[in-house]
């Protein structure tokens, strides 16, 4: 199978990730719950791959490096930190429900600035004037999941800076194949997942924390201030309720260190050329339509189509018959959709990882182009 949904989750993996998670499940218990060998390995373990985070992505000290269980909880944590009900937030065109729904649920007054795909000009235009409504809160992703957009977070960040504004990053597609750099954005939260561009195993992700209130999600044992009732006021801790995923947390820590040992900017290199290859090759099949930036430095390893008279899932299903995974429909991002025009069709996605080949991708091409011929 030729595997082009990395932007769901990675399913090629360092090898050493397997490896760690594997000998964790045996080898390590719960960090902070026992002096004896097997808790010490466990908070060993969790702490190095705090400090792996915190070098990675510019965070000052591991503490602010907190667990969860994916990008999603960090989003809802952030959220829930800084935003009450009925206070007003701005959003980028491009978020997915991961940022939507909570702030739905939480009953705020959502609004989102409006710029056409691939405009960073426009967007960042559109941001500085959105932020006259003074917004208790900006949430803005790094890289929109369905077109792979590469949002200009960095300028972003300064103009929230400049207006005291605090910001929330969702780097769910950037993390791990561009630079993320909290030391760079001063965000108030940056949330992503470990099991996409990080490469480690599902079940697993990272919120940095910089400096704003945290309020904890959820309440129990830490292994720290038993005796309180309230949760310890100090990171990680305050965040990090209940027993540790050490195997996640341990295959984490291995595909952490690949993508240092890598660097971002190598993987996001390799991972822009092919899906440039792609989107090149794909625009000259005739009723095929692509999603593509015109600038090179737009657009990530995700790369959005349709094949005219087919339904976007029907390309789907026949992709996977023979033998290509690809996500196709909504992406769990309507408002996506609906910014870029494609809400009542979907799309069909690609996005590639680190372990993808230029032949893969050709090979990709062509099940396209037959289909496409087909169609009609
Ligand atoms: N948000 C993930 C995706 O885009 C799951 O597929």
């Amino acid at each position: 199978m030729i595997y082009l949904d990395s932007a769901a989750t990675t399913l090629q993996k360092p090898p050493a990730v397997a490896r760690a998670a594997a000998w964790a499940v045996g080898h390590l218990a719960s960090p902070g719950r026992g002096g004896h060998m097997p808790a010490r390995r466990a908070a060993e373990t969790a702490f190095a791959c705090r400090q792996a985070a915190a070098e990675l992505f510019g965070v000052e000290s591991p503490e602010q490096v907190v667990f969860t269980s994916n990008a999603t909880h960090g989003l809802n944590i952030a959220i829930r930190s800084l935003v009450k009900p009925g206070e007003r937030v701005l959003i980028s065109p491009w978020e997915h429900n991961a940022v939507t729904r909570p702030l739905h649920a939480l009953g705020a007054e959502v609004l989102v600035v409006r710029s056409p795909l691939f405009d960073r000009q426009g967007l960042l235009d559109a941001f500085e004037a959105g932020l006259d409504a003074r917004p208790a809160a900006v949430v803005c992703t790094h890289v929109s999941n369905v077109f792979g957009f590469v949002l200009p977070v960095e300028e972003i960040a300064a103009l929230c800076r400049r207006r005291g504004v605090p910001l929330i990053v969702d780097a769910s597609q950037s993390a791990g194949c561009l630079p993320v750099r909290q030391d760079v954005l001063g965000a108030a939260f940056i949330a992503m997942p470990g099991h996409k561009g990080l490469y480690g195993p599902q079940g697993t992700g990272l919120l940095l924390c910089g400096g704003r209130e945290a309020v904890p999600l959820l309440q129990g044992g830490t292994g720290s201030a038993s005796v309180l009732q309230t949760m310890p006021d100090y990171l990680p801790d305050r965040l990090e309720a209940g027993t540790h995923n050490l195997p996640g947390i341990a295959g984490l820590l291995a595909g952490l260190r690949y993508v240092t040992g890598r660097t971002p900017e190598a993987i996001g290199k390799r991972e822009g050329a092919l899906i440039r290859r792609a989107a090149g090759e794909l625009a000259r099949l005739p009723h095929v339509t692509v999603f593509r930036a015109r600038d090179p430095a737009c657009q990530s390893g995700v790369l959005s189509f349709q094949v005219a008279g087919m339904d976007c899932e029907a390309v789907g299903e026949a992709l996977s018959r023979r033998g290509i995974a690809v996500r196709a429909g909504l992406h769990c991002a309507p408002l996506a959709h609906e910014s870029a025009g494609t809400l009542e069709t979907g799309t069909v996605r690609a996005s590639v990882s680190d372990f993808n080949t230029p032949a893969e991708v050709e090979r990709f091409v062509w099940e396209v182009s037959r289909l496409a011929q087909s169609s009609r």
